[in-house]
């Protein structure tokens, strides 16, 4: 059976009160649009149009490139009815069957898609998805008829609008091609909203001889985002079921309720994650490691049998080989650290390779940027930096080498030397004592 999608994204999404784009706001960092983006090619859809509005195109587009998703803007939000037939007219292929998604709507299930399938394979020409709503809302409502056909879906603020019990309309509807292509033209927006609703098609299946059923999934399935406080519940809801995964998967966290994990992130079993522990996209973490409280990772790998944080943060380009330690209050960024390498306190590493089995000192900066470019430090294996030491880029530290502490190293440093560079220490004897007491600090009692 053949299926080409469309997804609904032309609305204003005022609700959500921001500039940016309703459908480009995020969920576990990934753009909403982007999760039914995703279910559209889980279901091996051959085409897929987005329907935008002048004002979100552009910044849709930049989102999605690279995606395989056609653009159809509809001018004015004269409703889902309307979308639809414009998008229809968008397809170059011809498919048997029409998905309708809408870009709000994150979490449809691609077996509940599935299960749409299979009542147009035993022959209906429309189904749509409902579910039972535990509260009072203002969904489209649907009218059933005998043999869990559906007769009608009733919009609110219509005559025989009843939200009391009735299953509620998720908006996603399958739907034959060219049954749809042709019903959609004789859709009226002689309603309360004056608007063309895409739910009309039941009224005009059922007036012209075709026939509509649904299918029930659960309400949690069916959340829409249009408000700053549904985008929450939304991202709840997929923190709960990723937290659930990681754990069922062997990965240890006394306090789940408090990490908060990107959709993309992959954490093997046997890692440990404190609590209050957040993750940006991008990140790989394998067994056996331990991620101490507080700290932030993003766009990182990190090897097996590693130790990170408390209070580290680990940017984008970071990459740690196994038994890697990096402690509290170090930042890495665009940076590799080679096995056993530590760097435990108040160091930024930026812009760096690192070899085995060497030592960071505290408070060790890596002089990444000149004002106008940024440039790489090469650090070897075994090599021993002391605290406080200034690694002006571009540089390179050779093997089993080591650097004063105190030192700004500005000129590569051979293998196995050591590299020294900060004024000579001066001792003047008597000296101290002399301008203590001309500060009247101490009185000359002290010394007797
Ligand atoms: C719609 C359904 C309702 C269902 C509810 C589920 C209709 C008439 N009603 O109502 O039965 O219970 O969704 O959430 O379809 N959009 C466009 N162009 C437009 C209008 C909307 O692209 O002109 C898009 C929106 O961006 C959104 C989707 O269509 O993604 C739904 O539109 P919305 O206005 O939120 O529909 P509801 O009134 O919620
Ligand atoms: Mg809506």
């Amino acid at each position: 059976m053949t299926v080409s999608t469309i997804i609904l994204a032309a609305g204003k999404g005022t609700r959500m009160k921001s500039p940016t784009p309703k459908i480009l706001h995020k969920i576990a960092g990934k753009h909403l649009i982007a999760f039914s983006i995703d279910l559209a090619k889980d279901v091996k859809s051959k085409e897929i149009i987005v329907v935008v509005n002048d004002e979100n195109e552009q910044s849709t587009k930049t989102a999605l490139l690279g995606e395989q998703a056609m653009f159809c803007s509809q001018k004015r939000p004269l409703g889902t009815g309307d979308a639809v037939k414009i998008a229809l007219k968008c397809f170059k292929i011809k498919s048997k069957y029409t998905l309708v998604l809408y870009g709000d709507t994150p979490f449809i299930k691609n077996n509940t898609i599935k299960k749409m399938v299979s009542k147009a394979e035993e022959g209906f020409e429309f189904i749509f998805l409902g579910f039972q709503a535990e509260t009072k809302n203002s969904y489209g409502k649907f009218k059933l008829g005998p043999k869990r056909t559906l007769i009608d879906i009733i919009e609110k603020n219509e005559p025989e609008y009843n939200s009391a019990k009735s299953l509620s309309n998720s908006g996603i509807l399958l739907a034959k091609s060219n049954i749809l292509g042709d019903l959609i033209q004789k859709i009226r927006n002689d309603n309360s909203r004056g608007e063309y609703y895409l739910t009309d098609i039941v009224k005009m299946a059922t007036k012209y001889g075709h026939s509509s059923t649904y299918v029930q999934c659960e309400e949690d399935e069916c959340i829409g985002v249009n408000s700053q406080l549904e985008s929450s519940i939304a991202e709840r809801k997929f923190q709960d079921g990723f937290r659930k995964k990681l754990m069922a998967s062997g990965v240890s966290m006394p306090s789940p309720e408090t990490c908060f994990f990107s959709h993309d992130t992959v954490i093997e079993g046997g890692c440990v994650i404190e609590p209050y522990v957040f993750f940006g996209t991008g990140v790989k973490i394998q067994s056996s490691t331990i991620i101490k409280s507080y700290s932030h990772i993003e766009g990182t790998h990190i090897g097996k049998n590693c130790q990170i944080g408390p209070f580290a943060r680990l940017r984008p380009g970071t990459n740690l080989s196994g038994e890697v330690k990096v402690g509290n209050f170090v930042e890495v960024k665009n940076a590799s650290l080679a096995s056993k390498t530590k760097a435990n306190h108040l160091t930024y590493i930026g812009d760096a390779k690192i070899g085995a089995n060497t030592n960071i000192g505290a408070g060790t900066i890596f002089c990444n940027y000149d004002g106008k470019n940024k440039n790489r430090t090469v650090v070897g294996n075994n090599v021993f930096i002391g605290s406080n030491a200034s690694l002006i880029a571009p540089l390179k530290i050779g093997d089993a080498s080591i650097v004063a502490a105190g030192s700004a190293i500005n000129r590569d440093v051979p293998s196995e030397s050591l590299a020294i560079a900060r004024p000579m220490q001066q001792n003047k004897l008597g000296l101290g004592k002399k301008i203590m007491l001309k500060l009247q600090k101490v009185t000359n009692k002290i010394w007797k």
